[in-house]
């Protein structure tokens, strides 16, 4: 969301009703933060009352900044880098978004219209962008990553090893694309569900064990091994009864806390050899 020069003026102006009441400002932000992310809490020291008056004083150094933002920028930057120091993640500029804008409409008023509200939103917006950008720069990468790599071993134990195939609708994007898919895989999170089903059916006892996992970006390759017991149709080869124990890797991309692609890469040689095909 870009904001209107028409949209800064709006904020400046507002600004200035808001220096008077900036303590009671501040009061009900921290109030309306902590109810509404209690763990935020714990990151900030006993002693609110310089917090506040910082918190103030800086908002009104970035309001009247809104006109040059070649010297904002770099300010919202080093803001953001020492707040990462504070254990302040990009996830917690939504929240305190939230908070600022419920304090202001509930000290403002009336004043606090709809054109003021979104006036506030696109300047808020603004501040956070480029103080997430600078966050994830810092600290942002290795946190995602290692995000990712849990999302995925939390798929893999409870969808393949725990069968709660309803954990897809949750983890899956519903247009989830698998770029070697099973023969006979239909397409979505459907497809997958229906793939792993049928998985299951032939291998009731199915294991993934997670022997290794590498993260970059929003991609998690993960290397396992499947075991289980051949006890229904897979692949239109009747059950054998015979244990399977071979070596897979799987290259999946984690979008904004859903698994959205997937290359799966499994040693099928030794998988046919361990049903008698080969
Ligand atoms: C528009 C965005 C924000 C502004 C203008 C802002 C402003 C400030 C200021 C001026 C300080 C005083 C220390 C310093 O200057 O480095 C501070 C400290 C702090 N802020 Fe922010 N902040 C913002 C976003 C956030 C977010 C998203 C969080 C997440 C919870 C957060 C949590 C904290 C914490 C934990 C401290 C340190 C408190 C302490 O030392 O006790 N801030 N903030």
């Amino acid at each position: 969301m870009s904001v209107t020069t028409q949209q800064k003026e709006v904020v400046q102006q507002s600004f200035a009703q808001v220096v008077p009441i900036a303590d009671q400002v501040a009061v009900h932000f921290y109030d309306r933060l902590f109810q509404l992310d209690p763990t935020l809490r714990p990151l900030f020291g006993a002693e609110m009352n310089e917090q506040r008056m910082k918190l103030m004083q800086t908002l009104n150094v970035l309001v009247k900044g809104l006109n040059n933002l070649t010297v904002l920028v770099p300010v919202l930057q080093r803001l953001a880098v020492r707040h990462v120091g504070y254990g302040v993640h990009s996830d917690h500029y939504a929240t305190v978004g939230e908070a600022l804008l419920w304090a202001l409409e509930h000290e403002m008023g009336d004043a606090f219209t709809p054109e003021v509200r979104e006036a506030w939103a696109a300047v808020y917006q603004l501040i956070a962008a480029v103080m997430m950008e600078a966050t994830e720069a810092v600290a942002g990468p290795d946190r995602r990553s290692n995000q990712n790599k849990r999302f995925m071993a939390r798929f893999i134990d409870g969808v393949m090893n725990q069968q709660k195939l309803e954990l897809i609708d949750r983890y899956v994007a519903d247009d989830f694309v698998e770029h070697v898919p099973f023969p006979g895989q239909g397409p979505g999170a459907q497809g997958l569900k229906e793939t792993i089903a049928h998985l299951h059916a032939a291998f009731p006892d199915t294991h993934w064990s997670i022997d290794e996992q590498v993260a970059e970006g929003e991609n998690v390759v993960t290397r396992f091994t499947w075991t289980g017991s051949h006890q229904g149709d897979f692949l239109g080869i009747p059950a054998t009864g015979n244990a399977i124990h071979l070596w897979g890797v799987v290259i999946d991309v984690v979008r904004h806390e859903k698994f959205c692609e997937s290359r799966l890469i499994m040693d099928m040689p030794t998988l046919m050899q361990q049903l008698g095909q080969a």
